[in-house]
């Protein structure tokens, strides 16, 4: 008996998951990751790496400018054409010059949520995302999703994440991506 063996295409560019805040981006994107051997980078994390500081207290001490600043000049360090899978912020596809380069050089997935699942997400960490302070967390969310779905929707993979466990939204990306 020969048991069938599937090779598949080493996986050549970046993957760069983009989405709103609370869509599950470096928790699906870590998993997604060692699903796929691959390394993984999560953008804010390496912004608070670079800086010495959490993004709350760059907000605080610089001012959001700043912070998308350094944001863009991160991610253009983390997609330097090695395979790995990236977890962006939800406000670096915004970026025209960053959205190009993921554009160009990585597999961009859009990680999509209904608002609901983005707030009780959210409400877990409210602290330590400085857009939401002081907002209206479910209002804030339904505005960003209007003016950003339409730019996050120029990724070539929409996933739609439901409120269930991460590994089944894994299991749509690998699917999408021929795995
Ligand atoms: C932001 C999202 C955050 C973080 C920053 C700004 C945004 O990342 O980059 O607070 O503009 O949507 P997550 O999407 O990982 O929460």
């Amino acid at each position: 008996m020969t048991t069938a063996c599937v090779q598949h295409d080493p996986i050549s560019r970046p993957i760069v998951l983009v989405g709103l805040m609370g869509a599950g981006k470096s928790t699906v994107g870590r998993r997604l990751a060692h699903r796929l051997h691959l390394p993984f980078a999560d953008s804010d994390h390496e912004i608070e790496e670079a800086a010495g500081l959490t993004i709350a207290e760059m907000f605080e001490k610089y001012g959001e400018a700043e912070f998308r600043d350094g944001e863009r000049r991160v991610i253009a360090r983390l997609i330097d054409g090695s395979p790995k899978v990236i977890a962006t912020g939800g406000g670096a596809f915004m970026n025209e010059q960053t959205r190009m380069l993921i554009l160009e050089k990585a597999t961009a997935i859009w990680l999509d949520a209904d608002i609901e699942t983005l707030v009780e997400r959210v409400a877990r960490r409210l602290g330590s995302r400085p857009l939401l302070n002081g907002t209206d967390p479910r209002e804030k969310l339904r505005t960003l999703a209007e003016t950003r779905n339409p730019i996050y929707a120029l990724a070539p993979i929409h996933i739609h994440s439901k409120p269930l466990p991460h590994d089944s939204t894994v299991d749509q990306i690998m699917k999408a991506l021929g795995r």
